[in-house]
């Protein structure tokens, strides 16, 4: 799968003969499954209209930062929180002396500003433009800021008929460029190519044909832990009850019913994981008996035997090799006590613990962690063992952020 896949990239198009080979850069772009807003200066509208781009995108093309219906949609910060990348492709001089001086006086200039996202810049201009002291200058300030890389420009005949640098890259040469950029990201994050399994969503305990057991969890603190981890370019293994949520791209899902096949698939893939997080709310007990027929309502009460499910967490980390455990505690009450308990009791390296209840822990989206670990560490010198204990308050975020937040602190016990 592409790295581009599901990356949301604005596309900044300046006012330059150039323009028009934007139009298939975007086509690139699109073609390797990425999300692109174009959004075009007041200049780059005199060379190629904006019904190309927005036919290209399938997204209406922004221009302005006081258009006001464009702006109820998302406004200019929200488009700037959105963008994974921002590439400028033509960018002229003008626009690259307003970025290096940091002027925010029209849409995209502030966008820039405004976000904190890569910015990959593709100059295009005349040469003489180009070899100025003052374009020199910018470029050479810009180049040594972090996060902002140049791609060209390119050498060779101009549209005004001079030859020398100043032509855009080729479309194909700005998306690998874009390519490379976030797979230079991904193999600066920790958790690069680090193998994690996660069990996520309810169980399902059926107990005849029609009825069965299982509770309220939705699977989306399990999934937005799948989505960031993959972002951050580890291998992903979702092991998921029954859920309503779409798999995160570029992540293994394996769906499973009841806790026993959770277990099943749990035990298929953890000797090849680094890592193990269980978000699941694996059912604890499931019935003795799956009765073949729907059970008929005869008597006034009705007796259900029921039987202990294995622990999937439990088991794991009885393995003689291990992976780091986190596992996750959801309570109603006495918080701390109950997941210092199974933190210990089940020999997990983290534990997770949530408050569960009305609108709290399952089914919504934010969420308070409450994060307890005690890490065995051993020192090569001597084989010297060391117990690492700490606890950290992740306050109420979404559960995204929350898996972000999380993510960071697996990693650092991880590499301890
Ligand atoms: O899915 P959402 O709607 O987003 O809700 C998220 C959540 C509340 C389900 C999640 O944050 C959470 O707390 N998950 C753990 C729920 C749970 O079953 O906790 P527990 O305290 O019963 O279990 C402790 C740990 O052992 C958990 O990591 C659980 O996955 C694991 N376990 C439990 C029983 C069992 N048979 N096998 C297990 O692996």
């Amino acid at each position: 799968m592409s790295v581009l896949n599901q990356k949301k990239i604005i596309l900044g198009v300046c006012g330059g003969v150039a323009a028009y080979k934007s139009a298939e850069l975007l086509r690139l772009l699109i073609k390797q499954g990425a999300q692109v807003q174009v959004v075009m200066t007041a200049s780059a509208q005199q060379f190629i209209r904006s019904i190309t781009f927005q036919a290209l995108s399938t997204k209406e093309v922004r221009s302005s930062l006081f258009d006001l219906s464009a702006e109820a949609g998302m406004g200019h910060i929200e488009l700037a929180q959105w963008a994974d990348l921002i590439l400028i492709a033509p960018a002229t001089a003008n626009t690259i002396a307003k970025i290096t001086c940091g002027m925010a006086d029209n849409l995209l200039t502030t966008l820039c500003l405004a976000s904190k996202a890569p910015l990959l810049i593709a100059p295009a201009m005349n040469q003489q433009m180009w070899l100025n002291e003052a374009t020199k200058n910018n470029i050479n300030s810009l180049s040594q800021r972090d996060g902002l890389s140049i791609c060209g420009p390119a050498i060779g005949e101009q549209a005004c008929g001079d030859n020398g640098p100043g032509r855009m890259e080729e479309p194909e040469v700005l998306l690998s460029a874009c390519q490379k950029t976030f797979t230079n990201q991904a193999e600066q994050t920790p958790l690069y190519n680090k193998r994690i399994l996660i069990t996520a969503g309810p169980t399902i305990e059926d107990i005849d044909p029609v009825r069965y057991l299982s509770n309220r969890s939705s699977g989306k603190m399990g999934y937005a832990i799948a989505q960031v981890a993959q972002k951050q370019g580890a291998k992903v293994t979702l092991i998921s009850g029954p859920v309503a949520l779409n798999a995160p791209s570029g992540v293994d899902l394996v769906t499973v019913r009841s806790a026993q096949e959770m277990h099943d698939a749990v035990f298929e893939e953890v000797t090849q994981a680094d890592i193990f997080i269980a978000t699941a709310a694996v059912a604890d007990y499931r019935p003795i008996k799956l009765a073949q027929k729907k059970i008929k309502k005869n008597a006034d009460t009705l007796i259900i035997e029921l039987q202990k499910n294995p622990d999937i967490l439990s088991d794991v980390a009885k393995l003689e090799n291990k992976p780091l455990c986190v596992g996750f505690a959801a309570e109603t009450d006495n918080l701390e006590n109950y997941a210092r308990n199974k933190l210990n009791n089940k020999n997990l390296d983290i534990i997770v613990a949530n408050k569960v209840g009305a609108d709290q822990g399952f089914e919504v989206d934010n969420n308070e962690l409450h994060l307890f670990w005690k890490a065995q560490l051993w020192h090569k010198e001597g084989h010297k063992k060391e117990i690492l204990q700490g606890q950290k308050k992740l306050p109420l975020a979404s559960k995204k952020q929350l898996a972000s937040q999380l993510l960071n602190e697996v990693a650092l016990l991880y590499f301890n």
